[in-house]
């Protein structure tokens, strides 16, 4: 599918009559009509179609060349929608809905068979979440159908911060874009499996570990990857066995070892290949002698400035041109936990 033009509308998200604002009408329009429209929120930019028109899921899997096996978050305006979708609502789904909806984050809960399977990659369950961002409520309610949106990249990239990104990557491959500013977290939402007795975390976000066990009680939430025992019965996001995140240049991780990681550098250098160092501002000294190109994630004593920034800077360090990306590593306490996730797979070489 391509287009002539994307087009792009831009709206102020303070604007408080957004939902009867024109372009948010006609971009709500066009998703009702079956096309695919990229729009912001408080975690990324997503790329949003009606998700009962299978014909529009089609569409939202070829723009992004996003494998079939990978299935969709379906994002609702108000609560009461979730019922069009759930089988069932499990207590702790609810409990956590009512902690952190709307917000960044993703419930997994049964799926009424109603919804279709191309929207859940053929699983039983279905992922939905309430988003807290003006734009994307206004055009949820303006479309008013479910809206099924994966983040607004091409499959692969980093997920989208700003529309411009969106633009580099999908521009005559979507009917429009909701152009609102940059989204709040820059990392994507938790997504929190709740079908079984426990939660499990199956992708850190921005609504944190911590946080949910605040709700939930630790002994209720779980994380894959912990105990080798859970191996077996550990359920998964199908989406985090892709390579993701990633820039084009290969991204190597920092360690807390000065002496190793100049050597790391030199040798690089040495070998010819031009180096950008991704690390916070309070390193910019000690990394700004070894690199090419020195990029701020901003301060390292505030996570959410280092979330924010993060893909943005993995994309203006391709933007550069090197050869090898460095990027410091952070606590995975809070917000840190999101953070290492994306920098570990954006780090993966397969
Ligand atoms: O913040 C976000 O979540 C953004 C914004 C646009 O809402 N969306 C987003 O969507 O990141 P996407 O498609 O890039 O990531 C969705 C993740 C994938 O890892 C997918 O495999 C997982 O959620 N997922 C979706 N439905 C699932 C299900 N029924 N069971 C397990 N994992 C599921
Ligand atoms: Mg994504």
């Amino acid at each position: 599918m391509s287009y002539q033009q994307t087009e792009v509308w831009c709206v102020d998200k303070e604007d408080n009559q957004l939902t009867s604002h024109p372009d948010i009408q006609q971009a709500g329009l066009w998703i009702k009509k079956g096309e695919v429209i990229a729009f912001p929120t408080e975690t990324v930019y997503g790329l949003g179609g009606d998700a009962t028109n299978e014909e529009a899921v089609k569409k939202i899997f070829q723009a992004k060349g996003r494998p079939a096996d990978n299935p969709l978050i379906v994002h609702i305006g108000e609560r009461a929608q979730w019922h069009d979708l759930a089988a069932d609502i499990p207590e702790m789904a609810r409990q956590l809905a009512d902690a952190f909806w709307p917000g960044a984050l993703t419930l997994i809960v049964p799926k009424k068979p109603s919804v279709s399977n191309l929207v859940t990659a053929g699983l039983d369950s279905v992922a939905v979440r309430m988003p807290d961002h003006p734009v994307a409520r206004a055009l949820i309610t303006a479309a008013g159908v479910p809206v099924a949106a994966p983040s607004a990249n091409r499959s692969g990239r980093p997920s989208p911060t700003k529309a411009e990104h969106v633009r580099r990557d999908l521009d005559g491959r979507i009917a429009g874009i909701v152009d609102g500013g940059a989204s709040g977290y820059g990392l994507e939402s938790t997504v929190v499996d709740c079908t079984g007795d426990e939660a499990w975390i199956l992708r850190p976000g921005g609504i944190t570990k911590e946080e949910i066990e605040d709700i939930l009680g630790k002994e209720k939430v779980r994380l894959p990857g912990g105990a080798p025992a859970d191996a077996k019965v550990t359920p998964k996001a199908p989406g985090m066995k892709y390579r993701h995140y990633a820039p084009d240049a290969p991204v190597y991780l920092l360690t807390d070892n000065s002496t190793e990681n100049e050597r790391q550098m030199n040798e690089a250098k040495r070998q010819g290949s031009t180096i950008a160092v991704l690390a916070s501002e309070e390193r910019r000294d000690e990394f700004s002698r070894c690199a090419d190109v020195f990029l701020s994630l901003g301060s390292g004593s505030r996570l959410e400035e280092v979330s924010a920034s993060l893909y943005d800077t993995l994309r203006r360090a391709d933007e550069s041109g090197v050869d090898i990306i460095f990027c410091e590593t952070f606590s995975r306490e809070g917000l840190g936990l999101a953070i290492m996730n994306r920098l570990e797979k954006a780090a993966a070489r397969t």
